[in-house]
């Protein structure tokens, strides 16, 4: 059942990658994230540099490098059980999926584990896609590039 919803979810969301290449706006994304999502969340990198948003903020997890990770893995961050088991079952965010999540995270739980009664621990919510796909872009930049991991991994 699973399965058939992430595969609808990837399908209803592929047109959003085609939009998000022509028009991500990393710039806008930067705003957007300032307005919107840094009172609860921050980006800071292994070396402890603080990418985006403010040292102290413990309400979200840390969105460092977030794309291609599994859902509900942040170090010491007490998630809600229902995004920890999505995770479980194979949820890693991508572009798309983040997408849909971030405008509706708790629909997005209760359709990804199909379960009417998953819970979502972030009760913000993104207006409209375009606002999604630039926060995103810009969380996107500030990952470290797969070509230095690459090079670390093949020195
Ligand atoms: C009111 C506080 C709040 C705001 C505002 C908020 N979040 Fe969250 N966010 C959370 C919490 C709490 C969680 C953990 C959710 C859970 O455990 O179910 C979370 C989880 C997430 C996750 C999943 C992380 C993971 O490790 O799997 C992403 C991605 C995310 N938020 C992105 C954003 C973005 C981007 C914004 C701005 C548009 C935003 N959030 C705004 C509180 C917030």
């Amino acid at each position: 059942m699973k399965k058939h919803t992430m595969a609808a979810l990837g399908a209803a969301a592929f047109s959003v990658s085609a939009f998000a290449a022509q028009a991500a706006d990393i710039e806008a994304g930067a705003s957007a994230f300032q307005s919107q999502c840094q009172n609860c969340h921050n980006v800071i990198n292994e070396e402890g540099d603080v990418l985006a948003g403010r040292p102290n903020v413990r309400t979200g997890p840390n969105l460092y490098a977030i794309l291609g990770r599994q859902a509900g893995v942040v170090d010491g961050f007490r998630y809600g059980a229902s995004l920890v088991e999505a995770g479980e079952e194979g949820l890693v965010w991508d572009e798309e999926l983040m997408t849909a999540y971030l405008q509706d995270p708790q629909g997005f739980l209760r359709e990804t584990l199909d379960n009417n009664r998953a819970r979502s621990q972030m009760s913000f919510r993104v207006r409209d896609e375009e606002t999604a796909v630039n926060i995103i872009a810009f969380l996107d930049s500030l990952a470290p590039a797969e070509d230095d991991e690459e090079e670390a991994v093949s020195n």
